[in-house]
């Protein structure tokens, strides 16, 4: 009994030996520099940091995208590139996904590593180090990534919890503080929105009927709603206009404080980003930031922050930022057949031995169990 005992045990251990054999981690220890020296003599976050200047140079507007997109995949199940994943019900398809772009250049940046070093640069790293460039390219400054993510398995629409626009300040706070950020971090994030643009259907109602109200949102300057009132019209068309979310008009493509400077002057766009400059817990931090030259210092640390959070879910290198690799789906299901083939092979082995002891052992032993057992 005690032979078989063992033998069971030692069956258990090798299925939880195989189940961690099988699923690296998406909690990697993060650290600057993960890829030095593992893509050959190739420098890792320059060749993804070609990629974002070319298409920087082309496109300027993919710096929002990607800032938005590192957003969207580390608030929900940790940095792990699950926004990426197509399908018909993954987060993508979320309706806050709404015009979350840049996916394409995620592509070319991880098609170039690719050719290089296949099968060793994380989509999530991507994320994080294209994001980092395209701050740096817009005037924010170039802090150092944490690199050495795994990308997650698992994208579904059903576990996007992004805050919505109307968010009022103690909902933000806690929905940051659940992902261990604090009332600081989410003051300083939401400082992304120093460049890009939101479409007016996120706004609308501050322009018009706030809250019911018959009224425009009494926060806003009454000169930028009456501007904001002819780029969004308050009638039905199927047209969405867009504006900037930073409305100083020489800074609203840079990654710096001006957009703290123009909340404060009652020119937020979104309803959240108004109400931080207004709130007694946030107000203090807003002015603070507004009036200081280390915008870019302090944003970079709170991006970094950002991305360390983790789900510690399983989880691999994909091939395409697209799709799970599918030999990792085949592999996986082989594994486990063979796995448990073997298991079973040890525990009928364990059983013949014990069988064997039983029928050839001395028979004082036999007796013993015999009497054990009852
Ligand atoms: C309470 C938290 C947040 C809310 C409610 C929020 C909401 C929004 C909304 C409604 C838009 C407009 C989208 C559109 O019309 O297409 C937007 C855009 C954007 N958000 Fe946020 N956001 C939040 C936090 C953040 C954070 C933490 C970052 C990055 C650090 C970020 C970066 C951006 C950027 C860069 C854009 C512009 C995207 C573009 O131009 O393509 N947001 N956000
Ligand atoms: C975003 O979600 C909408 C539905 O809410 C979907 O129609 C759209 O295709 C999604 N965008 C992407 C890029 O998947
Ligand atoms: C927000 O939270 C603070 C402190 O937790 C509380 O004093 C305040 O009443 C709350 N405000 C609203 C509008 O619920």
């Amino acid at each position: 009994m005690a032979t078989l005992r063992a033998g069971a045990a030692l069956g258990l251990a090798l299925i939880g030996l195989v189940l961690a054999s099988l699923s690296g981690s998406c909690h990697g220890a993060l650290q600057v520099g993960f890829y030095n020296g593992k893509c050959r003599v190739s420098d890792v976050e320059a060749i993804v940091a070609g990629v974002v200047a070319a298409r920087f140079s082309k496109d300027p507007t993919v710096a929002p995208a990607l800032l938005r997109m590192q957003f969207h995949d580390c608030f929900v199940t940790g940095c792990d590139a699950s926004i990426l994943l197509d399908g018909k019900s993954s987060e993508k398809t979320a309706l806050p996904n709404l015009s979350v772009k840049g996916y394409d250049v995620i592509d070319s940046a991880k098609a170039a590593v690719e050719t290089i070093c296949p099968g060793v640069v994380s989509c999530a790293d991507i994320i994080v180090m294209a994001t980092r460039d395209a701050v740096s390219l817009s005037g924010g400054g170039r802090y150092r990534v944490e690199t050495g993510r795994k990308d997650g398995l698992v994208s579904l629409a059903s576990n996007v919890n992004l805050p919505p626009p109307s968010i009022s300040v103690n909902d933000s706070i806690a929905a940051f503080a659940q992902k261990g950020l604090t009332v600081s971090d989410m003051v300083l994030l939401l400082g992304g929105h120093t460049i890009g643009i939101a479409h007016c259907s996120l706004f609308q109602d501050r322009l018009y009927n706030y809250q019911n109200t018959g009224k425009p949102d009494p926060t806003m300057d009454p000169s930028l709603a009456s501007a904001l009132r002819s780029t969004c019209p308050n009638k039905q068309t199927n047209v969405d206009n867009i504006v900037n979310l930073d409305q100083d008009p020489l800074s609203s493509s840079i990654v710096d404080n001006s957009f703290y400077k123009q909340i404060l002057a009652r020119r937020g766009i979104l309803q959240i980003d108004q109400e931080i400059a207004l709130d007694r817990q946030t107000k203090d931090i807003v002015g603070a930031i507004a009036g200081r030259l280390d915008f870019s210092t302090r944003f970079g640390e709170a991006m970094v922050k950002l991305g360390t959070l983790q789900n510690g879910a399983p989880g691999e290198i994909r091939q395409s930022c697209r799709a799970i690799n599918t030999a990792r789906r085949i592999t996986m299901v082989q594994s486990v057949a063979k796995q448990l083939n073997m298991i079973v092979e040890i525990l009928f082995g364990v059983m013949f031995m014990t069988k064997r002891k039983f029928t050839y052992g001395d028979g004082k032993n036999f007796a013993n169990r015999r009497i054990m057992e009852n």
